[in-house]
């Protein structure tokens, strides 16, 4: 049955927690050290089981990865191998990655499609048309998407700003020949850090955090020592977290200029929020009163972010009034609906739209956690239960949420596996 984590709720979280280093941008920060030959160190890696996945697939390829913390080095001075193994690569979507650097490096490139989140189709047609209107011949041969040739810039339009299409169309880019404009560009900032990266090791990038990317080819790249930027998600996660049981907290070391839109809602229901150099800090109305509902969409960076999506709603279920998220971003993002119901929320979906209606006491019991922010949206729901909730399938909160337990209970929480 595996782990479980038990979670006695019904207490205010209270204190300071240092930011992780983002799960998202760690995963690119991997991915891009197979553009040079040289060695790149990285700091600020999250502990968590995304990474250690990423990281055998730089092995298969004859890569060299280590890990010590949060530190982890990698030297691709030895791949020799340009097709991800299928077992390791559907394991996480984010192997996809390893397409953009290894056909700019080697001119070809080879990788099933990958797994993740059951949170919808997740196709990678944006990533596909990026590599072909780089001049490379892209097709399906078996299991696997492969693609060959020699690349050369251009301007590429993307259909949708996808993150990671937008990340490995960089990283093509970036050994390409000539100039690559890159058009409806997604501006996450882990998209922003990727390219910040990159230009570290020698790339000639403009743009990157809006719409527009500029990229000019260069012919070789070199190594980097370099650290990755807070989790704005982990962070909004624990922020959320600490309102919704009436408590305070804040988080060190977090950008409050990654955060805009989670900081600017849990305003609008009334929350306090507090932003200095040092940290970012959101409580309970301080008035007294119970938070209020809001409305809001989860779209593309800067918007509401779609990974908070289920954070957000299960905090709202302790909000006064009728609240609504509109998904806009994926097909399949409440999967935590069921279990927050459960519990006792008031819940209802019409198509990618959820209406929540609070406040509602939650009561603990055994649910499941069915992907990574479905399983932060029922540890939410765990902390306001004024009983004991059982959570199951860890594997998807690990996958985020580096050593979640200590950091709960370092808030005042009773949190424990067994
Ligand atoms: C990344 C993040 C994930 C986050 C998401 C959106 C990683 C490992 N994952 O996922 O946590 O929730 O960004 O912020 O960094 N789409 C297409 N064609 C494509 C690719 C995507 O139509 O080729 C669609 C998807 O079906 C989805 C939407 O675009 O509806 C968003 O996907 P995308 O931005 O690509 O998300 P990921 O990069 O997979």
């Amino acid at each position: 049955m595996g782990e479980q984590l038990v979670i006695q709720g019904g207490k205010a979280l209270s204190g300071r927690l240092p930011a992780s280093g983002s799960k998202n941008a760690a995963l690119y920060a991997l991915a891009a050290p197979l553009l040079t030959s040289d060695p790149v160190t990285l700091h600020n890696v999250p502990e968590i089981a995304d990474i250690e996945g990423m990281g055998r697939v730089l092995r298969a390829l004859g890569a060299s990865f280590e890990v010590d913390g949060e530190d982890v080095s990698i030297d691709a001075s030895g791949v020799t191998e340009t097709v991800a193994p299928q077992d390791l690569a559907i394991a996480l979507r984010a192997s996809f990655l390893v397409m953009g650097p290894l056909l700019a490096r080697f001119g070809e490139a080879a990788s099933p499609s990958p797994g993740g989140d059951v949170i919808g189709v997740r196709p990678l047609d944006v990533h596909l048309a990026g590599f072909r209107a780089l001049g490379a011949d892209v097709r399906r041969e078996g299991q696997n998407f492969v693609a060959r040739g020699r690349l050369r810039g251009a301007r590429i339009f993307l259909d949708y700003p996808s993150v990671l299409g937008t990340v490995n169309v960089l990283f093509a880019a970036a050994l390409a020949e000539g100039e690559t404009v890159i058009v409806n560009a997604a501006a996450e900032p882990e998209v922003a850090m990727a390219a910040e990266m990159l230009v570290a090791m020698g790339a000639r990038i403009s743009g990157h955090g809006s719409n527009t990317i500029t990229v000019d080819g260069v012919e070789r790249l070199h190594g980097v020592d370099f650290t990755i930027i807070p989790d704005r998600i982990e962070s909004g996660t624990y922020l959320l977290a600490g309102v919704a049981t009436g408590g305070d907290v804040a988080i060190e070391g977090a950008r409050a200029d990654h955060l805009d839109s989670l900081l600017t809602k849990l305003a609008e229901a009334g929350a306090g929020v507090e932003v200095t150099p040092q940290y970012v800090r959101a409580c309970h109305p301080p008035d007294g009163a119970p938070l209020r509902a809001v409305q809001l969409q989860a779209v593309p960076y800067p918007g509401f972010p779609t990974d908070l999506h289920a954070p957000m709603a299960a905090a709202l279920t302790q909000a006064e009034g009728v609240s609504t998220i509109h998904e806009r971003v994926f097909e399949n993002r409440l999967l935590y609906l069921g279990e927050l119901r459960a519990m006792g929320a008031r819940m209802t979906a019409g198509g990618q739209s959820v209406i929540i209606e609070g406040p509602t006491p939650l009561v603990g019991g055994a649910v499941r956690a069915l992907d990574v922010r479905a399983a932060a949206a029922v540890v939410i729901g765990g902390l306001c239960a004024s009983d004991e909730t059982i959570v199951r399938d860890l594997v998807h909160l690990d996958r985020g949420y580096p050593r979640i337990e200590e950091r709960l209970t370092a808030l005042g929480a009773t949190v424990f596996r067994r």
